[in-house]
């Protein structure tokens, strides 16, 4: 199989060139219009959870200034806009009487997307529970959320499913899970890997019935977007290479195979048995994952970087180290699990200052083993550089480093295709600069600078950076002109 291609394929005519962003890390205006309060709300309050107490209580104040943002979205030319919505601005209680000032919002904002020629795709679910519902009856660790994250999706479904037509149910369920459940670094911030598994399983028929509702009842496509670093052991060695693949069992294929292929890989299930952390599986559990309605149309990766591991010796426990949110290189903390993989260093790639590895071959390699592995199209739903800006006195941003990180990721994408994988779109994370989760808003990812620096935090100027410039010209040209 030769893969150095000569000519490469060209980008398919209706790619979808894009950004995305999330509700709670762009949106602010965290009490208005009857919005309730979700389990991020509360968790920032919790003294020492975020950077320097960081929240999203303004945000980058996109719910007033939505318009100001798709008319540059506009000028950028972008074909498409990964957005999510806040569940608690549709019920602010997570489930009762919905709110018409919450519908009316995303509906407004859809129909201006469309007004610009920009195709709105919709994140259901982007980690904002609603905290009535950890309150009422603890969130993803009960079976009572399943009928109303059905009636939550429903709802969108039926107010946005005229006009949307690419649907996103839970982003990056593989962190919300392992963070929320294991390493108690989101909410609910609990540290057991029984009831993180157990949790994990109601997200995952929440999400098939959710998938099962809109096959039956609308058009469009469905499907998950996951966080997905494909694994390298560090050398040759054998064990470090049953490692790599422990890894890429545990932190990747345990969690989309589930939706690929309606069951959970065996391995994994043998070994939670002898741990006694396997979650409980009913015959209905098992016939709802199984039902082809509950496949989704594309998997959605969010792809940031590439994983090295070697062999870990056996021992108790299970634990994985939370990220480094310094903005300080060399802080990282060693992760594994014990008996199945640890982190390595990788001597051939460089990192960004919050320690993540930059490998755009890498992800060349994840569009090849999730076609290879799925058989569905790939929807790549985030990219993107988190770094530290300069705002220069005349109000431009030179992100030649932004520019260069995803050039070579392009790239990446254009040979992926040319090698056979399908790619229907790309939407770059993020547009606009928004919060980080845990690192506030000095981890700067956007095309478009946000100035939180001003008297008046509502002020919040938009400024487009180079990168913005330079990925107008590459829409422009379909992606030839790099
Ligand atoms: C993935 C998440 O979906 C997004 O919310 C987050 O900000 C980025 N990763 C960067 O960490």
């Amino acid at each position: 199989m030769k893969m150095e291609h000569k000519k490469l394929k060209s980008f398919p005519k209706d790619f979808l060139w894009g950004s995305a962003s999330a509700a709670y890390q762009i949106e602010g205006a965290y009490r208005e219009d009857g919005k309730g309060l979700s389990v991020w709300d509360q968790f920032v309050r919790i003294p020492g959870k975020t950077f320097k107490g960081t929240n999203g209580d303004v945000a980058v104040d996109h719910y007033h200034r939505y318009h100001e943002d798709v008319e540059l979205m506009a000028k950028a030319g972008l074909k498409a806009y990964r957005f999510s919505i806040a569940w608690t601005r549709i019920f602010p209680n997570g489930n009762g009487e919905a709110s018409a000032a919450g519908i009316k919002f995303y509906s407004d904002l859809i129909d201006d997307l469309i007004a610009h020629n920009i195709e709105p795709l919709v994140t259901i679910y982007h980690w904002d529970l609603p905290q009535a519902l950890q309150d009422e009856y603890q969130g993803w660790e009960s079976r009572q959320i399943i009928p109303d994250f059905v009636n939550y999706a429903k709802t969108l479904f039926e107010n946005y499913g005229d006009r949307v037509k690419h649907w996103v149910t839970l982003n990056e369920q593989n962190v919300f899970i392992q963070h929320g459940y294991l390493m108690a670094s989101h909410p609910p911030a609990v540290k057991d890997p029984k009831r993180m598994y157990a949790a994990n399983h109601i997200a995952n028929l929440a999400n098939a019935a959710a998938t099962k509702y809109f096959h039956e009842h609308f058009d469009g496509e469905i499907g998950p977007s996951f966080a997905y670093s494909p694994v390298y052991a560090v050398n040759a060695d054998p064990e470090n290479q049953l490692a790599a693949d422990n890894a890429e069992q545990f932190n990747s294929y345990y969690w989309m195979d589930i939706y690929a292929y309606g069951h959970y890989p065996d391995a994994i299930r043998q070994w939670q048995e002898e741990q006694g952390i396997a979650p409980e599986i009913t015959a209905e559990d098992a016939a709802l994952l199984a039902d082809p309605l509950a496949r989704p149309d594309f998997m959605g990766l969010n792809y940031y970087q590439t994983a090295t591991v070697q062999a870990n010796p056996l021992a108790d426990g299970i634990g994985l180290a939370p990220e480094n949110t310094t903005g300080k290189k060399g802080t990282k903390q060693e992760s594994g699990i014990p008996g199945l993989f640890k982190s390595a260093t990788n001597d051939y790639l460089q990192t960004t200052d919050w320690d993540w590895n930059i490998d755009p071959v890498g992800l060349r390699i994840a569009l090849r083993r999730i076609n290879s592995r799925y058989h569905l199209p790939v929807l790549i739903t985030e990219n993107g550089l988190g770094a530290f800006d300069t705002l220069e006195s005349s109000h431009e941003i030179h992100d030649d480093y932004r520019i260069h990180f995803l050039r070579e990721h392009v790239k990446a994408i254009h040979e992926a295709i040319s090698d056979g994988v399908q790619v229907v779109g790309y939407t770059t994370w993020s547009f606009t600069d928004l919060l980080s989760w845990l690192n506030g808003y000095q981890k700067r990812y956007g095309f478009v600078y946000v100035d939180r620096d001003e008297q008046d935090e509502r002020e919040l100027a938009r400024y487009p950076k180079d990168s913005f410039y330079w990925y107008e010209q590459v829409i422009a040209t379909n992606g030839e002109d790099l």
